[in-house]
C-alpha cells in the first residue's frame, strides 16, 4: 500500500507540475485585453527595469496611475546567474525577459520609453531622458513630466579612480560585460597558442586577474575554473600548465557577508581547486597587461609588485550613478548622504514629497543586493495601491456625505449613515501600512566545482553550509526565483546542454 501511495504522488506531482509548466507557457503566450490608462489618474515615472523596479511593476494595479517606465534596457536580467554566462554554462538571453512582455500582462497599459534618463528637476517635476541606442530618430531627447516618480537606477561599477581600470579593466553587471568577458576568455587561449609564442607572453596571456573577493568576484573565479576543467583543458591541451586563476581582495578575507566558517570552507575549496587568492592586496595601477598592486612583504613594509594578466575582470562593487548624484545634488537633505539617495522608512527620498527610490541607489541600511531591492520594490507597490485606494474611498465618502445632506427622509439618511460608516472602517484599515520591514532570506553563493556556501536565516537563527548539497540547493532556489517559466525552461536546458555537450568554447 505504502508503495502504491508513494507511486501515486509522485505520478501526482509530475502531472502537477507539467500543468503548472503548460499553463505559464500558455499564459505568457496570450495576454489579456487591456484598459488606457485613465488621463485623470496621476503620473507615476519609474526609472529602471532591475530588480527593484520590475518588482514593483509586477505588483503594481496599474489601473490606478498612468504608468511610465524609463530605463535604457528593455529587459530585466537575472543577475545571480549572470556569471555562469561568462563561460556559456547559461546563454545570456535565458535570463532575459523582455519588460515588453510582462507590461503587456497589466490591467491597464504602461508607457515604455527606451532611453537613459539624464537628469531630474525635482522642483519642477520633469524627468530629462535621452535614447542612447545606435537607432536614433529624428527626436533623441525629451522631458517627461511627472506627478511621482520612482527611481530605480541601480548603481555603476566602482573604480575608486583607480589609473586604467575603466581602459583595460572588463566589469561584471551587464550582459555585454559577460559576452565581452566570454570572448577575451577564448581570445587569450588561442592567441596563448599562437605559433611562435614567447613562454612570458604564453603566461600572461593565460593569466586570469579578478580583482575584488566579493560575491561577484568569488563566483566568477569559480565558473571560469570550472570551465578550464571541464572544457577547455580537454579541447586545448597546450595550456593546461599555464592556465590560472587568482582572486585579488584588499581585505584580509574574501566574502565579507558570509560567516567565518564559509569564508574558511571557500578559501580551502579555492586552494583545492588551484585558484590562488591573493588577500590583503590592494590594486593600485592597471595597465594593458599588468597590474600593480600593494601588498605587505614579510618584514611587514608595503610591497609593490607587478601582476601581468591576459584577462581583468574588475569586481569591486558599486559607485553612485551620475543621474543620482545630479538629484542629491539640488536636495539640501541629502547632503551628508554618500552611497545613495537617503530614503526614510517609507522609502521616501529624504527632502522631497513625491520621489521614491529602491535598490542599490537609495540607502535604507540594508546591503545592495537583489533580495533588498525585490523587497523594497514590492512594499511601494503595496503602499501605491493602497494609497490609489484610499484616494478612492475618501472620493466615496465625500460623495456620501452630500448625499445625506440632500436625503429626502429620515430611513434614506441612515442607509447613507451606514454606508459612511462602512467606508470610514475601509479607510481605517487601508491606510493601516507599516513602514519597510526588510526580511533577510540568507545569502547564498556558487564557489566552483558544484560546490556553494549558504549563510540561511532560519527560524530564529542562522544556518551556515556549504558544499556539492549546497549547490544543489543553490540551483533550486535561482531557479525558482527566475522571473518567467520562459527564463526557468531555458536555464534547465542550458544546464543539462552544458553537462551533456560541454560549453562551447569558439570565439563569436
Ligand atoms: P539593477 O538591477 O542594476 O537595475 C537598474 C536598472 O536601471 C537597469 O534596468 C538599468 O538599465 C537602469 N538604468 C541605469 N541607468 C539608468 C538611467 N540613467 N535612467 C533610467 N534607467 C537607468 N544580489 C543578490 O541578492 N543575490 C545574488 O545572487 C546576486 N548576484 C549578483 C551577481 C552579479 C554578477 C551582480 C552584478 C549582482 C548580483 N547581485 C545579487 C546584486 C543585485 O543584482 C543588485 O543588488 C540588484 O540588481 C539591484 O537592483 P536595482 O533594481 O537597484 O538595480
Ligand atoms: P563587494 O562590494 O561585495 O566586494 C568588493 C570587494 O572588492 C571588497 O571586498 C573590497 O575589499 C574589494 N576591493 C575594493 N577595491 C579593491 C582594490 N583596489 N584592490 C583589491 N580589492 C579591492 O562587490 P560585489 O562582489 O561586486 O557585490 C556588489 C553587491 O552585490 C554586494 O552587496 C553583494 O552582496 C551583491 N552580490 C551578491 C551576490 C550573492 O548573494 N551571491 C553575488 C554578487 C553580488
Amino acid at each position: 500500500t505504502f508503495l502504491r501511495w508513494t507511486w501515486r504522488l509522485t505520478y501526482l506531482s509530475a502531472l502537477g507540475g507539467t500543468a503548472y509548466v503548460c499553463y505559464g507557457i500558455w499564459e505568457s503566450r496570450h495576454p489579456p485585453d487591456q484598459s488606457d490608462p485613465d488621463p485623470s489618474k496621476k503620473t507615476l515615472v519609474v526609472l529602471g527595469t532591475g530588480w527593484g523596479s520590475v518588482s514593483l511593476l509586477k505588483n503594481l494595479d496599474t489601473e490606478n496611475y498612468n504608468v511610465i517606465v524609463i530605463s535604457p534596457r528593455n529587459y530585466f536580467l537575472f543577475t545571480p546567474l549572470l556569471p555562469s554566462c561568462t563561460t556559456g554554462t547559461i546563454e545570456h538571453r535565458s535570463i532575459m525577459e523582455p519588460v515588453r512582455n510582462f507590461l503587456r500582462h497589466k490591467k491597464a497599459s504602461v508607457k515604455f520609453y527606451e532611453a537613459e534618463a539624464t537628469r531630474i528637476d525635482y522642483e519642477k517635476r520633469i524627468v530629462f531622458i535621452n535614447d542612447d541606442s545606435e537607432i536614433k530618430g529624428e527626436i533623441n531627447s525629451t522631458e517627461v513630466p511627472f506627478d511621482m516618480l520612482v527611481v530605480g537606477v541601480g548603481a555603476e561599477n566602482a573604480t575608486f579612480g583607480i589609473p586604467g581600470v575603466r581602459e583595460h579593466g572588463m566589469f561584471l553587471k551587464e550582459v555585454g560585460d559577460a559576452q565581452q568577458i566570454r570572448k577575451r576568455i577564448m581570445d587569450c587561449c588561442e592567441t596563448a597558442t599562437f605559433k611562435d609564442q614567447s613562454p612570458e607572453e604564453v603566461k600572461r596571456l593565460l593569466h586570469m586577474v579578478v580583482v575584488g573577493g566579493g560575491p561577484t568576484g568569488v563566483e566568477f573565479a569559480g565558473e571560469l575554473q570550472d570551465f578550464f576543467e571541464s572544457d577547455l583543458k580537454k579541447w586545448i591541451p597546450e595550456i593546461v600548465d599555464n592556465f590560472h586563476v587568482t582572486l585579488v581582495e584588499a581585505l584580509p578575507n574574501v566574502l565579507p557577508m558570509f560567516s567565518k566558517q564559509l569564508i574558511e570552507y571557500t578559501e580551502k575549496t579555492f586552494d583545492e581547486e588551484k585558484i590562488t587568492i591573493r588577500t590583503r592586496t590592494m590594486v593600485k595601477n592597471v595597465t594593458d597587461k599588468y597590474i600593480e598592486a600593494q601588498s605587505t612583504g614579510p618584514d611587514g613594509k608595503p610591497k609593490l609588485e607587478k601582476i601581468p594578466y591576459g584577462l581583468l575582470v574588475w569586481a569591486t562593487g558599486n559607485a553612485l550613478r551620475p543621474v543620482v548624484k545630479d538629484l542629491m545634488g539640488q536636495i539640501p537633505a541629502q547632503k551628508e548622504s554618500r552611497r545613495g539617495l537617503a530614503v526614510n522608512e517609507y522609502l521616501v527620498v529624504k527632502g522631497t514629497e513625491n520621489i521614491w527610490a529602491v535598490g542599490d541607489c537609495a540607502i535604507a541600511n540594508y546591503a545592495p543586493t537583489a533580495q533588498v531591492a525585490a523587497q523594497e520594490g514590492a512594499f511601494l507597490a503595496r503602499l501605491f495601491n493602497q494609497m490609489a485606494k484610499t484616494i478612492e474611498i475618501e472620493d466615496e465618502l465625500k460623495q456620501c456625505s452630500d448625499a445625506q445632506e440632500r436625503a429626502p427622509t429620515k430611513e434614506a439618511r441612515d442607509q447613507v449613515f451606514m454606508q459612511i460608516k462602512e467606508l470610514q472602517k475601509r479607510l481605517r484599515r487601508v491606510k493601516q501600512i507599516g513602514p519597510f520591514e526588510y526580511s533577510h532570506q540568507g545569502s547564498l553563493a556558487y564557489i566552483g566545482s558544484e560546490k556553494a556556501v549558504a549563510d540561511i536565516s532560519w527560524l530564529t537563527g542562522n544556518f551556515a553550509t556549504g558544499g556539492t548539497l549546497t549547490y544543489f540547493f543553490w540551483r533550486s532556489a535561482y531557479l525558482s526565483m527566475c522571473f518567467s517559466t520562459r527564463n526557468r525552461v531555458l536555464v534547465v536546458v542550458d544546464w543539462i546542454k552544458s553537462k551533456l555537450f560541454g560549453r562551447d568554447v569558439s570565439r563569436e
